[in-house]
């Protein structure tokens, strides 16, 4: 007994298909079952449901990150992600305090300040917007605003562009862009992430790693929010914001799929998975099943009022390899929807249909106008 497998192409396996579009292909394989095969550069099995996402998210022993996807790209392989037992936990006990909802909440009015600064007037274009915004604020919760903003820039944008972009490696930018972090780190005001970071052994590759896995996360689920509100103004209000980001991270959540290699042989649903082999949990496809989630596919903020479907709802994945920057992504989304209650946000263009690349991202242009 194996797992079913979306039909190959002779010579590549599912190679080619995961290189021009996955999001279809991982469409084909969840409508074959919960759990599915592909033949990518190693073979490789897919699961979306709750069971699935337990087993794999429950086990950093078997599922590991070292041999992962994370490794394939030099902005997310290392620091923590690219940490396995028995280091990773004493490092996320390192790191946690420091990102925790509470320490995070004086990071508040700085990234209020910057939102209502950069609030913009008339037409624009909110995936632009939210990435220059979300730059801004890292540079100022990292480093209070201490960092050369056009080498921040010019590092991440590699993180917003198509495949293989992310994955090249670029050895003068890193150098340049570890050798601005060592100053950075060294200048940080006390109560930034960057002067707590700088007192851990290999704080440089974390912060490194952290803006990284920041940034275009975070951008792009500001922009998909700020397209959702655009319209409904009683979004942007203190008692409907944190279900509208909730509905937003679940219908496009920008960690679209998480990956490990399996370290043993093991068994799901009595089948064998092989050592070796690249397991995958993908939040999108869990978040749009439709026998988890009433009309999947329509923006209904109201669903949260239910309760969750254990492991059924992981924009931020979950166990002990959970994202460390969840509470602070949630307060920049948080504050920046909350700096544009009382104007009024309209739709001038675009369609919020995804695109997979190594996160989530808007697949073209979300023209709105903000009046006041
Ligand atoms: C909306 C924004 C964000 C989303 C949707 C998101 C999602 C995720 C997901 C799904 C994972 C697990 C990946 C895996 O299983 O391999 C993860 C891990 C991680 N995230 Fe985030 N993230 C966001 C923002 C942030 C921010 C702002 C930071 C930094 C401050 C951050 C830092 C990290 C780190 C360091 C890890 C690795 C944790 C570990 O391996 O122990 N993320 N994130």
């Amino acid at each position: 007994m194996n797992f079913p497998a979306p039909k190959t192409q002779p010579g590549v396996g599912h190679l080619g298909r995961w290189g021009r579009a996955p999001l279809p292909l991982l469409e084909e394989g969840a409508a074959l079952g919960p759990v599915f095969r592909l033949q990518l550069w190693r073979p490789t099995v897919v699961g979306y449901s709750p069971d699935w996402n337990r087993f794999v998210l429950g086990d950093v022993l078997t599922f590991r990150s070292k041999g992962s996807m994370s490794g394939l790209s030099p902005y997310l392989g290392a620091g923590v992600v690219r940490t396995d037992e028995p280091d990773h936990r004493p490092r996320r006990r390192e790191l946690n305090p420091h990102f925790t909802h509470r320490s995070v909440q004086d990071l508040r009015p700085c990234i209020a300040d910057i939102a209502v600064r950069r609030l913009p007037l008339g037409p624009f274009d909110a995936v632009a917007w939210a990435a220059a915004t979300v730059r801004e604020i890292l540079a100022a919760t990292f480093f209070g605003g201490l960092f050369p903003p056009r080498l921040l820039a010019q590092f991440l944008r590699p993180l917003d562009r198509a495949l293989p972009a992310p994955l090249l490696r670029r050895p003068w930018l890193f150098h340049r862009m570890n050798r601005a972090l060592a100053h950075a780190l060294a200048i940080a005001p006390s109560g930034t992430l960057g002067a707590a970071l700088r007192e851990l052994p290999g704080g440089l590759e974390e912060a490194r790693v952290a803006l990284s896995a920041g940034y275009d996360t975070t951008a792009h689920t500001l922009a998909w929010l700020l397209f959702h509100a655009a319209g409904h103004p009683w979004w942007c209000e203190p008692d409907m914001r944190e279900a509208v980001i909730d509905e937003v991270l679940r219908l496009y959540p920008a960690g679209w799929l998480g990956s490990r290699r399996c370290a043993e042989d093991t068994e799901f649903a009595g089948v064998t998975i092989a050592r070796g082999t690249l397991v995958l949990y993908s939040p999108y496809l869990t978040h749009r099943d439709p026998t988890l989630w009433k009309e999947p596919l329509s923006f209904h903020p109201g669903r949260f009022a239910d309760p969750l479907p254990p492991w059924g709802y992981i924009p931020f994945a979950a166990g002990e390899r959970t994202c460390l920057g969840r509470p602070l992504a949630r307060l920049i989304l948080d504050s920046v929807l909350s700096a544009f209650a009382g104007s009024q946000l309209d739709h001038v263009q675009g369609d919020p249909r995804p695109r997979a690349a190594i996160t989530l991202a808007p697949a073209e242009p979300l023209l709105l106008r903000r009046k006041v």
